[in-house]
């Protein structure tokens, strides 16, 4: 098989709608041979920093320990109140400022366009760790990945995205990213959690789509779940939280009609909506899409700064 240029070589990272099933095929053969034979030291020259702005415990350690497999460094603040942005610097201050000390840049923040605007005004990559409820570009990589690992396809899969739909930034980056596979789509959330107009009418011209009020109506029909935690801290109303925390769950109850290879997917980190009991299940693929995020990002770090990849 010819092997196609390598498509992140010195790549920004922002959103998930810039790379189409070509790259991710192609992100997923090298993660396949990576996983067996880590390409150790061969990022000895390079760094990274890491810019968050928003707590984070998978995104920021997987990127942290993806670059020290690969032999890298990596700098950052610990907390924003750490650096001079508590002293009122400008976030573009801040961004060339780290642009000077690192080869790329991992950031989060709580406002959309931001990873964006700091593409536009850097000349390292910037990789996008999530940007407000807008997206999470390497999370949904990974999700896709995990989903291809626990099923062996995407395409024909019955997924639900269940929960938090309208503020949950993961959600938009994966239903995009699997707007480039043919699977049937089922939106499950309290009415006042429902995606977003805009992306529900640009995703349904993608995507064959179908939404649910509850997971009890289609639960025997589907492959995979994929929870979201409610984003309490994009709510502009705390009185609307309020009025949907706790609205939904999964439990044993439901997971009694479930099909028997049905797998359990969560970005984490979780509140209520997966109790710790259903861990023991054998649908509960969790904490396998945590151990495919250091894999898929330190793919992406070696591609980014690897222009001929052996892999
Ligand atoms: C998610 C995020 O930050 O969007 N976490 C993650 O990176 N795995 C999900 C969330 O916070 O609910």
């Amino acid at each position: 098989m010819k092997r196609l240029k390598n498509p992140f070589y010195n790549r920004d990272i922002v959103s998930i709608k810039d790379f189409q099933r070509p790259d991710l095929d192609y992100l997923f053969q090298v993660a396949d041979n990576i996983k067996t034979s880590l390409p150790n030291d061969s990022l000895s020259t390079k760094s990274i920093g890491l810019m968050f702005f928003e707590p984070s415990t998978r995104t920021r350690l997987s990127f942290e320990s993806a670059m020290n497999s690969l032999g890298g460094k990596s700098i950052s603040f610990g907390n924003p109140s750490d650096s001079s942005t508590q002293k009122g610097e400008n976030l573009s201050d801040s961004l060339l400022t780290m642009d000077q000390y690192v080869d790329a840049i991992i950031l989060r923040h709580a406002s959309e366009g931001v990873s964006r605007y700091a593409s536009e005004i850097c000349t390292n990559p910037i990789i996008n760790a999530g940007s407000g409820s807008e997206e999470h570009p390497t999370q949904a990589m990974l999700d896709v990945y995990t989903i291809l690992n626990e099923c062996g396809k995407v395409d024909d899969l019955n997924i639900a995205i269940f929960g938090d739909l309208k503020y949950g930034r993961t959600v938009y980056s994966l239903l995009y990213a699997l707007s480039n596979y043919k699977p049937n789509i089922h939106l499950v959330s309290p009415k006042p959690l429902q995606l977003r107009p805009d992306p529900l009418i640009e995703l349904k011209s993608k995507l064959n789509i179908s939404v649910h009020e509850n997971l009890q109506d289609i639960i025997s029909d589907l492959d995979v779940i994929y929870t979201t935690r409610i984003q309490k801290e994009r709510f502009p109303d705390l009185q609307e939280y309020e009025r949907v925390k706790g609205s939904y769950k999964i439990d044993n109850n439901l997971l009694a009609k479930a099909k028997e290879n049905l797998v359990l997917l969560h970005p984490m980190p979780r509140s209520d909506e997966i109790p710790s009991e259903i861990d023991n299940t054998v649908y509960a693929k969790y904490f396998n899409q945590v151990s495919s995020g250091k894999l898929i990002r330190s793919t992406l770090l070696h591609l980014i700064f690897t222009e001929n990849s052996s892999f």
